[in-house]
């Protein structure tokens, strides 16, 4: 018998109903499975974001398994407890549980997935639980989150109103999709960690500079806080504002090398102090560019640096003029004469708000960017809590 050809009639599907089945044939489980992988897969690269990352793949989840709900508790090791990140049906509630309880506990610490035919037969299930939730699953699937070799970094699980709702291959699935999603977890970790780490880092560093000097003890905080605060009235991108948040507090690390006689003198600075303090600035750059900074920092040395650059020439280090100097570097400008107007310094009290603006603009637009000069009336005018005052003020 000959082998059907592109025209042969085992090819030629019939009219009507069987046409629409044999385009469309009903998906085995083995296909269900695997579109429910893809999709996971999918949702896992389309975001960085954790938790909207998270929340999409327990909706896949519950959709495949035809479940009620779904839930995905991280480890908190410092508290000893499972914390929900995604709890369908709690939303705006968060759940903590004790780590070695329920289901959950059970499968966190043997790192064994679980197939429930019936919650309410099973010993290990926690009742309180459900009282908390006011909702009692009886079919229920449970995969530890264990991308790495020791403790389990948390749970994903599936539940379902009917006993015996799940299969085991159901179970296979849920056990699969856990291994990426643990393995995202744990660089979410990791990348939040990193963060943390360095904006710790970045607060010490700067707190040990304003430390130096009494009238200036939170100056690199007041500058970061009026630089974030122009960038929003400007509308710039989040990452602008970030950026603008770590270099106000960095701009004047290069004052580490300043003499204390000249940074803490009571009274006016002579004429070869003043060149002395002037040189901070490229002190910062100096020390800015020994730091490995990430391309979310990109140019914070030579930007950062720049905050004493007037439109003029008129400024330092290097006496840049008008577009060459970069905008961020013209917002820290104006947040920096702000602060230094308004705080009390060893040879002078602190102006009030009103005057301190009238010296800005006095500036504009020959030195300072009048861009630059809204943003900052429009951030302080706008009602946003503006820095607290420097407590040496008095
Ligand atoms: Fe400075
Ligand atoms: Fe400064």
């Amino acid at each position: 018998m000959a082998h059907p050809t592109s025209s042969s009639p085992a090819r030629h599907p019939a009219p009507g109903r069987q046409l629409t089945e044999e385009l469309s044939p009903p998906q085995t489980t083995c296909e269900r499975h695997l579109e429910t992988l893809l999709q996971v897969i999918r949702a896992i690269g389309g975001t960085l974001d954790a938790p909207v990352l998270f929340q999409r793949v327990m909706q896949h989840l519950t959709a495949a398994f035809g479940a009620d709900r779904s839930s995905l508790f991280l480890h908190d090791p410092r508290r000893g407890e499972l914390v929900s990140c995604v709890a369908q049906g709690l939303e705006g509630e968060g759940l903590r549980l004790p780590d070695h309880a329920g289901l959950c506990g059970h499968v966190f610490h043997s790192r064994e997935p679980l197939l429930i035919e019936d919650a309410l037969a099973d010993d290990r299930f926690d009742r309180e639980v459900s009282r908390r939730t006011r909702y009692t699953p009886r079919a229920m699937l449970l995969a530890p989150l264990a991308p790495r070799p020791g403790p389990a970094i948390g749970v994903m699980q599936v539940m379902d109103q009917r006993p015996g709702h799940f299969r085991p291959d159901d179970l296979s699935l849920l056990e699969a999709i856990a291994v990426p999603v643990g393995i995202t977890c744990e660089n979410a970790r990791l990348y939040l960690a990193q963060r943390r780490q360095f904006s710790s880092f970045v607060r010490a560093f700067s707190a040990a500079l304003d430390a130096r000097d009494p009238c200036t003890q939170i100056h690199s905080i007041n500058v970061a806080n009026y630089a974030v605060g122009m960038a929003i009235s400007m509308g710039l991108d989040r990452s602008v504002q970030e950026w603008l948040r770590v270099a106000g507090l960095l701009h004047d690390v290069g004052k580490i090398g300043t003499p204390e006689s000249i940074l803490t003198k009571p009274g006016r600075l002579s004429e070869a102090e003043f060149e002395e303090m002037k040189r901070h600035a490229a002190h910062s750059r100096r020390i800015l560019a020994e730091i490995d900074f990430t391309d979310a920092y990109a140019g914070m040395a030579w930007i950062a640096a720049a905050h004493h650059e007037k439109l003029d020439g008129s400024g330092y280090p290097d006496g840049l003029r008008g577009a060459e100097i970069p905008l961020e570097a013209r917002i820290l400008c104006v947040a920096d004469i702000y602060d230094a107007l308004t705080q009390k310094r060893h040879y002078r009290e602190g102006m009030s708000h009103e005057r301190a603006l009238e010296v800005i603009d006095g500036m504009t637009p020959a030195q300072l960017d009048p861009a630059c000069v809204a943003a900052l009336r429009s951030f302080l005018g706008a009602g946003i809590e503006a820095p607290p005052p420097n407590p040496a003020a008095g």
